[in-house]
């Protein structure tokens, strides 16, 4: 019988140990809050599929946009959910638009101190729920009639004090189209984070209660990605590099490391990962039912995704990491 010199178990023995030799840690500063501000709302909402989460009135959000801030999240990203949709998602642009007021109202607030983005997308402000203006037989999203309703929407959103803006729709060309509306308008200085890999997902279910955006027709399979296919995230990646993206992200996340590895291994600019509503939903009600260690289920799912090579993740409990990280 030989037993072993080699043991891994001697770094593994105490917590300090383990401390010593832990390669991923959080930090605040790693974490983007999503965000959701309602027309109309005067007191906040409960989001039913999401426990913890609330479509926001103006005044509601610039509270937990403070509180986000004070634990010293990364950054904040905003969608807004009109009163009013139509054919073409006006109120995305509108410069009294929802998520323009909100916009102003949160760069007033909090200045420079954390990174105030925008979701660039009009499935929030369309009638039909898709992601740009359809085409004539209204059997698809028209792609390019949709990059010309992104360039003004991206315009209205720096104009209104985004730091950010992260165009969502899986349009081809969106970057290009976005990067030489707000270079025209005189904001060369503004950043894109593309959704670059965005696949057609089950788990952004719980989000589009949130942000009342489910399309009312079909589905987003011709624009999003089919989950099956792992080189075309790097197809997407590079195109929107190509085009002048400054950060690239993949969503979902938990389901999707090895696209996160991949990404993350060829690219040179920062990559972000999304941690989608069911993602959340699913640790949320599998605690809340006593099957599972919420704070630990939590830390590892995002643990796992910095692990993988994001060194941003959007998620919905990024306040509430910040806050237990200090
Ligand atoms: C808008 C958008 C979606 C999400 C972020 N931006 C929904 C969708 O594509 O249907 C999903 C986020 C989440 O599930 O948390 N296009």
């Amino acid at each position: 019988m030989s037993f072993p010199t080699d043991r891994a178990r001697r770094l593994r023995r105490t917590a300090a140990l383990r401390r010593l030799v832990e390669q991923t840690r959080l930090h605040p500063a790693d974490f983007v809050l999503p965000l959701f501000v309602k027309e109309g709302l005067v007191e906040p909402r409960d989001v039913v599929s999401m426990p913890g989460v609330q479509q926001h009135s103006l005044d509601s959000l610039r509270t937990v946009a403070g509180e986000a801030v004070a634990a010293g999240v990364g950054g904040l990203i905003v969608f807004g959910i009109p009163e009013h949709k139509d054919a073409t998602g006006t109120q995305a642009d509108a410069e009294d638009g929802i998520v323009q007021q909100a916009l102003r109202a949160l760069k007033g607030d909090i200045g420079d101190e954390t990174v105030l983005m925008a979701d660039l997308c009009l499935c929030e402000y369309t009638d039909h729920g898709h992601c740009g203006p359809l085409t004539t037989d209204r059997s698809t999203v028209d792609n390019d009639v949709t990059l010309m309703r992104y360039a003004s929407v991206a315009r209205a959103q720096v104009e209104a004090g985004a730091d950010v803006v992260a165009p969502s729709g899986m349009m081809d060309g969106q970057v290009g189209v976005i990067r030489d509306a707000i270079d025209a308008a005189g904001y060369a200085d503004r950043a894109i984070l593309a959704y670059a890999s965005k696949y057609s997902s089950a788990f952004y279910g719980p989000f589009r209660d949130a942000a009342e955006s489910a399309p009312s027709f079909g589905d987003r399979r011709t624009y999003q990605m089919n989950p099956a296919n792992g080189d075309e995230a790097l197809r997407e990646v590079f195109a929107d590099l190509d085009q002048g993206a400054d950060a690239v992200m993949v969503k979902p996340a938990g389901a999707y490391l090895d696209v996160i590895a991949r990404v993350s291994d060829l690219v040179d600019v920062p990559v972000a990962a999304y941690q989608v509503s069911g993602e959340y939903a699913m640790i949320e009600a599998a605690a809340a039912q006593g099957w599972i260690e919420r704070e630990r289920a939590i830390t590892e799912s995002v643990t796992s995704i910095k692990r993988a090579g994001a060194q941003t993740i959007l998620t919905y409990w990024a306040t509430e990491l910040a806050l237990s990280l200090r």
